[in-house]
Parts: structure tokens; C-alpha cells; sequence
């Protein structure tokens, strides 16, 4: 298996796995995600990848994309309360289910490290939603930790 920048012919491959985390999205928060994977969603990889402060890592096993991460570079200005932040966020996140449990999202997430250092950062973020407890468990079990809380209250 490799891990390695996307080529924009794995834009396609990259959009299935794109549908697999919006599928679990709407599964999971249907108030908030819309159910499908409409054009104005597949076409949204395009996007990023004109994007200069954007990267897309894909992992590929046999020829077959089975896993893929869109990385983003954040400069936020400092403001009266904070002082200025850079960090590289990882925005988007997903390995195939037919490829899960073999270590390809933990490759992925020590390439991105890698990325990271090399281009000057000390930090890298993601956010998550609360219900996807899996994803949680991952990004715990490589070393993340929770550093800040979004919180609801149904009315
Ligand atoms: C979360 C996800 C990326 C993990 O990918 P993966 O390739 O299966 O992860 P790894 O094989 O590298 O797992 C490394 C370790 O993380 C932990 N882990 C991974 N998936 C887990 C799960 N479903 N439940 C509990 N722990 C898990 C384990 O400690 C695992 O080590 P082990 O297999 O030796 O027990 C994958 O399940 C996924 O793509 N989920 C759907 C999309 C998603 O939720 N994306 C992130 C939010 S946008």
C-alpha cells in the first residue's frame, strides 16, 4: 500500500469514498447533512483541487483508491482574544469499509504528519461529529486529543 498526493484522475475514486462519509453523515446527523451525493457535492473535489491552500493524499492498494484525506492550510489573524494560529487541518477523512482494520488510515495519518513537519507546522487539527464514535476511537488510538467542545440543545 502507498500513500502519496492524489493525481486528478483519482478524483473519481476519491468521490466514492467522498459518498461512503456523507452517507454516514446523514445516517448519523440527518438534521444537518443532506441524503445523496448530488453533482454540486461530486463536484466540490474540483474545487479543492483548484484550491492552492488545499492537498488531497490518497492510499492506494493494487491500483484501487482505498483511502484519501483533504488537507487544508489555515492561517488564522490573531484577534483581541487569541494570537495569530497556523495549523494544517484535516478536513476530510475515510478509509473504504472493504479496507478498514489493516492499518491504512494510521499510514495516512503518518504521512500527513510528515507533510506537516516538512511545511512548518507545529499542529494539526480535525474536527469530528459526536455520533461517529469509530472515527473517534481512530483518531485517539494515532494520538489526537480533544482540545475544544461544540455543544446542542433541541428546543
Ligand atoms: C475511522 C477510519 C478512518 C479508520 O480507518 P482504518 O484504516 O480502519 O484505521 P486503522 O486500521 O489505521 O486503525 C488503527 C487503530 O485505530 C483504532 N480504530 C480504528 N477503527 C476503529 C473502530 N471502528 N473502532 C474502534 N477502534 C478503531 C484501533 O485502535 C485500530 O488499531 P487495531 O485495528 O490494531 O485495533 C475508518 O473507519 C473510516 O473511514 N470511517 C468512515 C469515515 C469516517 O468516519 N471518517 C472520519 C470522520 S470524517
Amino acid at each position: 500500500m502507498v500513500v502519496r498526493f492524489a493525481k486528478r484522475g483519482d478524483l473519481d475514486a476519491v468521490n466514492i469514498l467522498r459518498k461512503e462519509v456523507n452517507d454516514l453523515h446523514v445516517a448519523g446527523k440527518p438534521e444537518v447533512f443532506k441524503p445523496g451525493f448530488a453533482q454540486e457535492l461530486r463536484n466540490y473535489i474540483y474545487v479543492i483541487w483548484d484550491d492552492p491552500e488545499k492537498d488531497i493524499v490518497v492510499a492506494e492498494e493494487n491500483g484501487d483508491i482505498c483511502g484519501f484525506a483533504v488537507l487544508a492550510h489555515i492561517v488564522r489573524p490573531e484577534n483581541p482574544f487569541m494570537y495569530q494560529r497556523n495549523f494544517l487541518d484535516v478536513d476530510e477523512f475515510c478509509v473504504s469499509s472493504s479496507y478498514r482494520r489493516h492499518g491504512v488510515a494510521t499510514a495516512m495519518i503518518d504521512f500527513i504528519r510528515d507533510i506537516a513537519k516538512e511545511r512548518g507546522f507545529h499542529r494539526i487539527e480535525l474536527n469530528m461529529w459526536e455520533f461517529n464514535q469509530d472515527a473517534l476511537a481512530f483518531y485517539e488510538a494515532v494520538g489526537f486529543t480533544t482540545y475544544r467542545r461544540y455543544m446542542e440543545m433541541f428546543l
